[in-house]
Parts: structure tokens; sequence; C-alpha cells
């Protein structure tokens, strides 16, 4: 990509090929032989990074896309056999929508990379305008795949983000009908939502293809950003770049394993794991993280259009930077305002973040308006203004000289950057954490788990336990649709004989049919077979207890969660404390209480629950002690039943948990080794280009 290629290949029929074809000589010119400038940082390893998260996101997908439905009544549930019964299914799971995340989180690096070190200025222009497209296109393309699973949030995202072209004038009620197929959100929204979010990756792949072409033909800017003039101010791609870029992905990917492998649910939403309902509007909807800030400016400007227009305008703008900036040093290095106001600006595009994910109200709103202004005011004020009053420090006259020059404070600066973004990353996910709190509910107090952190297993007597727990008591009431008698028998869980899981399954009445005689019947349960639902339809379980509706089981440890705040979710993060969910379900099953404190008034028909949110619940105090006898001789009191059975709802919601951690750690062995391979041999190849 980078002119005409002298490149001969020595093998006979690759010579006969590349005189017909002269893709080798493209490749060796691209990738091989290509100068690099010398001085390239971290930073730079990126690109590398972000064409590696795009081929795993596509290669994920393309076999999730095997196994998955697009049907508003199959979807969820196709994605929940995905991860219960596919061969790796959980992993390809796990990878795709962490790998979002993880994807959005390394462009937002590159962006700023380009940002700081003027990347956009003559003669890369194009190269960046094609780059603010794939940015586009991955904003679409993740907000598509996110409404694929059919959750709640999938569903009233997509409901609020839809609905905001309808603040088009004239037109907007037409673009809407057309963006749903239909009058609302349904099935023939999910159909085209699946179908462009199989078909957009591969339109990003192909302007990745002209991002990369325009970048080698303009070459690499680089942290001086003077241009390269000399052999002695560049290196060849291959083995110096590669091999950098080979030690930046594998860092990368451990951090990415982290996720993957013990926190999967880290950046996910539990209302996610509540099958889509049109009737029930959850607390609060927020979006993926990473689209926090722009629908911080989004609700922070009162008028409708007024407030869409800013929002895509705030992306927009990032074409015309090239022109607003018309400094002519290109480094923020060299810039001294430059460099403070492009950290300002760093941290007002997180602080929009975090109110993104706040409610609209109070001083929220003010905040939001100030920092909208901000960040518009960087790109329209700041930059042009700066490009005529700032005095640059001098440049290197050359990369060659700027390695020489290089500064011995550079690794402090590195990890102070570093420690400033990983404080300020976690302020934003925190914040969305908090608007997920629970209102009005107490908290409920941390349990000591048996599954918890890197190695935690569950406990199989336990696991037995909550299974008596659930059959004899929450079954009355209670489904459990996603768990099949033979998993009892499987690895990981209540570690019962396939004998066992089937005289367990013969004890119960599974309707089947119609027979040949075209009558439905009644047969003993097989393995095969679902637990059973305690009622025929929801209306049936809604009348029967109270008006609400008792929830299936089969993930409500993942369905529910609880508020964290700030800085303990950011301890979260490393000390992987994500049993939000068992511990609120325990502590609803002990939070009964007969009386009502004072100034509380329950209404008829329900229950005061401590813990839960409103704290008027329709379910009766299901458990008391004495109720349920355990062969081990293990208490018979609420507080024991409540952890068996809330043990063995995490293992029903979380099937695969062990074989996770386990692979997670030999991965995590393997990446930690190869990360150190590749440093040394870093070292090694650089060694003599110093
Ligand atoms: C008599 C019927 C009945 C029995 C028995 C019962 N539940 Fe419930 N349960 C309900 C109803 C009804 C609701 C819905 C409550 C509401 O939304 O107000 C509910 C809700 C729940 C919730 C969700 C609370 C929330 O945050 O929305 C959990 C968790 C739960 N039950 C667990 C259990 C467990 C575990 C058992 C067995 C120990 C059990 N239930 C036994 C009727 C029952």
């Amino acid at each position: 990509m980078s002119g005409p290629s002298d490149f001969q290949p020595s093998n006979p029929a690759l010579k006969w090929i590349e005189r017909r074809l002269p893709i080798f000589g493209l490749i060796h010119s691209s990738f091989v032989a290509y100068p690099t400038p010398r001085n390239l940082n971290y930073w730079w390893t990126f690109g590398a990074i972000l064409s590696m998260m795009l081929a795993l996101q596509i290669l994920t997908g393309v076999i999730l896309a095997m196994h998955y439905t697009p049907h508003a009544d199959l979807a969820f549930k196709s994605v929940e056999l995905i991860v219960r019964d596919v061969n790796y299914g959980w992993l390809l799971r796990n990878m795709h929508a962490c790998g979002a995340s993880m994807f959005f989180f390394a462009v937002y690096i590159h962006m700023f990379r380009g940002l700081y070190y003027g990347s956009y200025k003559e003669p890369r222009e194009v190269l960046w305008i094609l780059g603010v497209i794939i940015y586009l296109l991955m904003m679409a393309t993740g907000f598509m795949g996110y409404v694929l699973p059919w959750g709640q949030m999938s569903f009233w995202g997509a409901t609020v983000i839809t609905n905001l072209f309808s603040a088009v004038p004239y037109f907007g009620e037409s673009i809407v009908t057309l963006l749903w197929g239909g009058y609302s959100v349904g099935n023939p929204t999910l159909n085209r939502f699946f179908s462009l979010h199989y078909l957009l990756p591969f339109v990003i792949a192909g302007v990745v293809v002209l991002h990369v072409w325009a970048l080698h033909v303009a070459g690499q800017n680089n942290p001086a950003g003077v241009e390269a003039k000399t052999e002695k101010d560049t290196v060849a791609f291959t083995p110096y770049a590669t091999i950098k870029d080979m030690f930046g992905v594998s860092c990368f990917l451990i951090f990415f394993a982290w996720f993957i492998f013990y926190m999967p649910n880290y950046l996910g939403d539990a209302d996610n794991y509540i099958p889509a309902n049109p009737g029930v509007t959850p607390a609060h909807i927020v979006p993926e993280w990473y689209y926090l800030p722009f629908y911080a400016i989004l609700r922070s400007i009162p008028n409708k259009l007024a407030g869409v227009v800013a929002m895509f305008s705030a992306i927009i703008i990032l074409c015309f930077l090239p022109w607003l900036d018309s400094a002519r040093t290109r480094s923020s290095k060299y810039r001294p305002l430059a460099k403070q106001f492009f950290w300002i600006f760093v941290v007002v595009c997180i602080l929009l973040g975090y109110l993104g994910s706040q409610p609209p109200e109070g001083i929220y709103v003010i905040a939001g308006r100030i920092l909208t202004v901000c960040y518009f005011a960087y790109f329209l004020i700041v930059l042009p203004l700066l490009a005529r009053i700032e005095t640059p420090r001098p440049v290197p006259n050359s990369i060659a000289d700027d390695v020489l020059a290089k500064s011995k404070g550079r690794a402090a600066t590195a990890a102070s950057v570093m420690l400033a973004m990983v404080v300020a990353g976690s302020l934003l996910v925190g914040g969305t954490q908090n608007a997920k709190a629970e209102e009005g509910g107490n908290a409920p107090p941390a349990q000591k788990w048996s599954f918890s952190g890197p190695f935690g297993t569950y406990d199989r007597g336990s696991l037995q336990r909550g299974l008596k727990v659930y059959k004899e008591v929450c079954a009355a009431c209670h489904g459990l649709s996603y768990v099949a008698f033979r998993n009892l028998a499987d690895p990981g869980g209540p570690g019962y004989s396939p004998a066992q899981a089937a005289a367990f399954a013969s004890e119960y009445k599974i309707k089947d049919g119609p027979n040949d005689q075209g009558e439905m019947f009644e047969r003993p349960g097989r393995p095969a077979d679902y637990f059973p639902s305690p009622f025929p339809n929801e209306q049936a379980a809604r009348a029967a207890n109270g008006g609400a509706a008792p929830p299936d089981l089969s993930l409500i440890t993942k369905a529910r969660s609880y508020k964290r705040g700030f800085p303990q979710f950011a301890i979260d993060f490393f000390t992987q404390y994500q049993e939000q969910g068992p511990d609120y379900v325990d502590a609803i099953l002990q939070g009964f209480e007969d009386k009502a404190p004072a100034g509380v008034t329950i209404p008829e028909g329900s229950y005061y629950n401590k813990y839960f949110p409103g704290h008027a619940i329709k379910m009766p105090k299901p458990l008391s002690d004495g109720q349920v006898t355990f062969d081990d001789g293990s208490p018979a009191t609420v507080k024991q039943y409540a952890h068996d059975v809330t043990t063995f709802l995490m293992w029903a919601a979380e099937p695969h948990m062990e074989e996770r951690k386990r692979i997670g750690m030999q991965v995590f062995f393997f990446l930690v080794v190869f990360a150190f391979l590749m440093y040394f041999t870093k070292r090694k190849v650089w060694a003599n280009a110093h």
C-alpha cells in the first residue's frame, strides 16, 4: 500500500502467482518492509489491538449467529441455551459481549492518542475522517448488538434510542416506523437489527482497509510529530513494530481475559437477564458505558430535537478537527497549553459519562449543561484560539534526534497517566452502577459464598440441600424452566450420578403429547425434561398470587443487583466481588418482618420485606424454621435454607462457573508467560535499533 514493491518471492509457485497478482509484494511492502517511525510508544499498539478485536468480534459473532434465533419469542432463550448447552458457548458469549466493551475501550484510547499527538493534521485528514466513520459504524453495530439478547435493557434501550429519531421534523414519525418495522419495537425490529448487526462489521472491515491504506500513504505520525525524513528515522515494520504490537496485544488480552473469565457481568446490566417485557419499564434505562457521554449531552438539552442534534454534532465535530485546530506543531508534547486543555477535555468526557449514568435531575442537569458547553468549547473556541496565541516549544529536528533526547521521566509519566485513567474509568463505570441502585431498599448484607473469588466452587452439599428447598417450597410458585433434570448430573453441579438424576426426574409428572389418538397425556419425567413450571401461563400465576407473577428463578441471581457506589465499585474490580445477586436473594428470603415499622403501610395482600425495593412484596414469607428436613444434619433454620437455596439458584443461573474459572486460570497462565516472552523478544529485537 505504499507504492510499488520490488519484492520477489523465491518459491516458483508463489512467483507464478505474483506475476499475475502482486499480492505478496503488497503484503511485503505494507507489513514487512514498511518504514515505521522508530520513536513510536505503546499508545501506537492500539491499532494492532483494534484489528485483533475486530477479527475476534467477527469470528465469535459468526459462531454465535449459528445458534442464535432472531425472534422476539425465542431470542432470549436461544442466548441462554448458547451459554448452557453449546460447547464453550459461555466462552463465546462472554468473549463477544465483553469484547464489545474492550473494543470501545481500545478505540477511545486510539482516538485520544490521535487527539493528543495531532494525528489528524495535514496530511492525515482523510485518515482521521475514515476513523470517525469507523467509530460511528461501531456505535451503530454495538447498539444493535445489545438489542439481540432481547432482555429488558435491550428492549427499552432500543425503544429510547429509536424514539430519538421522531424528533426529526416532518419525517420523524416515518423514520421511526421504518426503523421499527411497525408501531413499536417488536419482532420486525429485532430481525432488521440482527441483519444489520451481521452486516455492519464487514462494512467496518472495509473502511478499516481504507483507513490503513490512507495510513500507509501518509505514513504514521509519531510522538514527536515530525515527519520521517531519512532512513535513520525509521525501522522496518517487521520485526520492530510487529513484535512491539504483539507485546501490546498480549497485555491487552490479559486485561480482556480478566473480564471474560472472572467478571463477565461487571460491565453488563442485571436487568438484561430479565426477558424483554413491553409492559414493565425498568427504573433506569441506561445505555452501555461507551455511549454515556453522548447520552449526557443528549439529555442536558431540554428540547428533544436540539438534544439529538447536539448529540450527533458531538461526534461529527471530530471530522472538522483538522481545520478547527490549525496549529502548525502537531504533538501536544511541545504545546504546553494544548497539553493542559487536552487533559481537561479528557476529564470533561469522563464526567459527562458519569452524568450519563445518573438520573437527569437536580444538580446533574446543571452539571450536564456546563460540561456540554465545555465539550463543544474545546473544539470551537479553545483549539482555534490556541493555534493563534500559543507559542510551542521547539520540536526536534528529526525523529532520530527525538530518540536520542529521550527524557528520563517518561516511565513515570506513563505510569501516572495509566493511574489517572484507571481511576477515572472506574468513576465512570461506578456511576453506571449507581444508577442501577434499587430505590427504597436496604443494601443486603454481604454473605460468604463458596463460589466467590477466582478459585470459588459450588459447595455440593449446599447445592443438594438447596435443590431440596426449591423442590419442597419454592417450586409451588416459581418455575425453573432453563434447568433440565440431566443438568443435575453435569460436572460442576450438585454432583448426582446420571442414574440419580433420572430417578429424580421420574418423580415428576410431565405433560406430553399429543399421542396417536391426538390426546395429551402425562408421563414420568426423563433426564432430558426441564423442571415443569407450577402455572400453565403468566396470567394464571398472577391470578394465584395476588396480581404479581412469581418470576422464573433460573436466572434470578443474575437478574437482581444492588448499588455498590463509587469507591466500592472500583475495588470490586480487583477483588472480583460480584455476588450482589445472591446477597440480594438471600436477604429477601430472610428479610420478612411480621410487622411493618411505624409509619410504613403495607397494602392488603402484600408483605413487609426489609430488602425488597419499596418493601411491599406479594410473596408470602416462604420459609420458616423446621420446614425442610436435611439428611446431612445441617440446621433446619431459615438462615440455612436461604443460604442453600441461593447457592442452588446461583448454580442454576451459572452452571458453567467452575469450568469458566478453571479455564480462566489456564488462559491467564498462558497469557502471562506469552507476554513475558514477547517482552523479552521485543527487547532483543530493539536492542540494536536504539
Ligand atoms: C406462595 C408462592 C411463593 C412461594 C412458595 C415462593 N415465592 Fe418467591 N415470589 C412469589 C411471588 C408472588 C413473587 C413476586 C413478588 C412481587 O413482585 O411483589 C415472588 C418473588 C420472588 C423473588 C423476586 C423478588 C424480586 O426482587 O423481584 C425471589 C428472589 C423469590 N421470590 C424467591 C423465592 C424462593 C427462593 C422461594 C423458595 C424458598 C420462593 N420464592 C417461594 C411467590 C412465592
